[in-house]
């Protein structure tokens, strides 16, 4: 049998990862398959055994068990511990690594279009998504505030990196170099929504909208209007797929045709 690859999540139907690594498989032409494996929370442990034992040779991590498997794994590695969340997972001899590359694939992402160095980043939402990206702009040196609709969780995930924490209701007081947005606000079907002011956006600053469902969300047209410079946010989901087959396979995948697939399904939303 060729060796098992995967998803794990719950709900899980809706991932993309096994169009993408669909995708990086064929272009190697690899033996190697990657299904979705929808687990209930209370059957995680169960799982990982059979992982161990099947065995599955890796797997994506996402909603909701990015932070609950965590005391299962085998071991961490430095990031994944730092944030608090893993969403790939090796298998290395029936071990299993837990690893974060969404904060990598978030860096790179941006580094795309910008430095990230000395610049004002304003983070806005303080969920999982947010505090992988925290991390990987106070990693690369940025100035970070982290925004949130409510303030106490905002501080909370400002105090773990060391960076600054405001309410989502003063964002017209900040001018930042890069805005992030973070949250599902403006996600199919709530396409006319947007946490930010169409006015708060100014010529060339650098806006990433996580959302890719619509590719174009109300944020992100009114980012364009003013003459922002857009990274797509569909290229972070890219980024940490292609991290996640370097740890996999320890070489680099055809990154070009994983976007292609990426983009072939965004067409079918
Ligand atoms: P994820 O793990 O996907 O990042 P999450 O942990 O559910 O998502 O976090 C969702 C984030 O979106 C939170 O910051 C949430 O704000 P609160 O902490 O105040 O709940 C934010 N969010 C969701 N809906 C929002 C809305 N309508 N307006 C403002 N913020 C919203």
């Amino acid at each position: 049998m060729a060796p098992l690859y995967g998803v794990l999540g719950y709900p899980v139907k809706h991932s993309l990862s096994p169009a993408m690594f669909g995708a990086a498989f064929y272009a190697y032409d690899m033996d190697a398959r990657y299904e979705h494996f929808e687990v209930h929370p209370d059957d995680i442990r169960m799982f990982l055994k059979e992982a161990r034992e099947k065995p599955i040779m890796g797997f994506s991590v996402t909603i909701p068990h990015k932070e609950s498997i965590m005391p299962f794994l085998d071991g961490l590695d430095k990031h994944a511990r730092a944030i608090g969340a893993v969403n790939t997972v090796a298998n290395v001899n029936g071990k299993l690594k837990g690893y974060n590359t969404d904060w990598s694939g978030a860096q790179k992402a941006l580094e795309d279009v910008t430095e990230l160095e000395g610049k004002s980043v304003l983070i806005l939402g303080a969920g999982g998504s947010a505090r992988a990206i925290t991390y990987a702009c106070a990693q690369a040196g940025a100035e970070v505030t982290v925004l949130n609709r409510t303030l106490k969780k905002a501080q909370e995930l400002a105090d773990q990196f060391n960076v600054n924490a405001g309410a989502l209701n003063e964002i017209s007081n900040y001018r930042p170099h890069i805005l992030i947005h973070t949250t599902s606000v403006g996600m199919t079907p709530n396409v006319k929504e947007s946490l930010v002011p169409a006015d708060f956006f100014m010529r060339g600053m650098v806006v990433l909208d996580i959302v890719y469902n619509p590719l174009e969300t109300k944020l992100v047209k009114d980012a364009k209007r003013a003459e922002c410079r857009i990274v797509p946010g569909y290229k972070m989901l890219l980024y940490q797929g292609e991290k996640q087959f370097e740890i996999w396979f320890n070489k680099k995948p055809r990154t070009d045709k994983m976007e292609e697939a990426l983009l072939e399904r965004f067409k079918e939303f």
